[in-house]
């Protein structure tokens, strides 16, 4: 059988990439082909290694250039890549060079909160600060204007008026690593 190859792209916990790793080790027809970071420090570094997937770690500037992506991605014959929690903006012959290959995991329900500034805690203090009754997170395709791909899903959760910043982090963590696998899955299959 040839196995469709996903490289994971993150930056920091990496908890949707330990995720999606454990949960593709149980699918014969799709392999984790290395997770890629541009911080070396990343904790995901260490838990993508302990579960037996490679890793590379690229210098900002590398990350920012395209060749060294698409060369990465070549020589591991990588087929999609997943974006999950990566904070790096990606370069546009990238995304053509991997044009519908490309899906990122966003926390908010876009187009609401998403664009420049609007990653990890920022967008969860501003769905607060606006008094939303929901939230959610939009899993989508990337294309050259930042978090506006062609939406795959979206999930929703409630916002009670009492919830906090952790509270609300909690239900998307929640809604994440309920869906984002299930999602890239049925994506790739398609
Ligand atoms: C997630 O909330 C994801 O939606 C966002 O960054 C966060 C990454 O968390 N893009 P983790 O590193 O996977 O734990």
């Amino acid at each position: 059988m040839i196995k469709k190859k996903v490289a994971i792209f993150a930056s920091g916990t990496g908890s949707n990439a330990v995720n999606l790793i454990k949960y593709f080790s149980n699918v014969d027809s799709i392999e984790i082909a290395f997770v890629l970071s541009n911080n070396s420090n990343a904790p995901i570094i260490g838990s993508a290694n302990e579960l037996g997937v490679k890793t590379i770690t690229l210098t900002n500037a590398q990350a920012a250039d395209a060749e060294v992506l698409i060369a990465n991605c070549k020589e591991h014959d990588v087929d999609w890549i997943v974006l999950a929690g990566y904070l790096r903006l990606i370069p546009v012959p990238f995304i053509q060079a991997f044009e519908n290959k490309i899906i990122n995991l966003h926390p908010s329900l876009l187009p609401k909160y998403g664009g420049k500034g609007m990653y990890g805690r920022n967008v969860h203090l501003a769905v607060l600060e606006n008094n939303e009754t929901e939230t959610g997170i939009t899993i989508h395709y990337v294309n050259e204007k930042f978090d506006e791909g062609k939406i795959i899903a979206q999930f929703h959760c409630a916002i009670d008026p009492n919830d906090t910043i952790q509270d609300v982090e909690g239900k998307i963590r929640r809604l994440e690593h309920g869906y984002l696998p299930f999602v890239v899955h049925q994506t790739i299959l398609n």
